[in-house]
């Protein structure tokens, strides 16, 4: 009974990310991400399908910086954001596999730690994956 409620709670609330994603740079608030990602366990060391950049890489805001996936796929849509730290960065279908944005200050790293990189995958509106990158994001250089 309890099971079937919170499974129904986490439909709903994939549908409701889901609906927020399809304007793009609309802003996602902390609660919609932090109910998706507690749903993956992997999240901390997962790259998963994000080739580049690699875990502890580097960036400074302000800087432009790639997203790349191992691959494109038409039918799947992408969201990448810092988690808990900013809104939508970039993202958009998957017709391409480099996706770009510039750092911005909300995603500098606290006390001297990191910020989580995550990409959100769909299929069709479903949750396909979240990958996540830790990086270093330090202030403008
Ligand atoms: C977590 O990662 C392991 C190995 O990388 C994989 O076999 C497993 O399916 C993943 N679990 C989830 C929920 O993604
Ligand atoms: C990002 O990728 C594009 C090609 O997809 C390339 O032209 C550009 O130099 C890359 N930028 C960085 C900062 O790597
Ligand atoms: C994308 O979807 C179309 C239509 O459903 C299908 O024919 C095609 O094989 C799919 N492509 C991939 C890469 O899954
Ligand atoms: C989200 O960020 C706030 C500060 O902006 C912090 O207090 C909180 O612990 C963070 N939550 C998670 C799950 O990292
Ligand atoms: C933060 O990192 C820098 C360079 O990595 C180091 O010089 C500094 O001592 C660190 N500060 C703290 C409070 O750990």
């Amino acid at each position: 009974m309890r099971l079937a409620i919170l499974v129904t709670l986490a439909i709903a609330l994939v549908f409701s990310f889901t609906n927020a994603l399809l304007v793009p740079h609309m802003a996602m608030t902390d609660e919609e991400i932090n109910n998706l990602l507690i749903t993956d366990q992997n999240l901390s060391d997962s790259p998963g399908d994000i080739i580049s950049p690699q875990n502890n890489a580097i960036w400074y805001v302000g800087q432009h910086v790639n997203v790349t996936f191992r691959q494109e796929d038409p039918n799947e849509t992408v969201s990448i954001f810092f988690f808990n730290q900013t809104k939508t960065l970039a993202g958009g279908p998957l017709t391409r596999n480099t996706f770009d944005f510039v750092v911005p200050p909300e995603a500098v790293s606290q006390n001297n730690g990191s910020s989580l990189l995550v990409a959100v995958r769909r299929r069709n509106r479903y949750l396909q994956s979240v990958d996540a990158v830790v990086i270093e994001v330090l202030p403008a250089k």
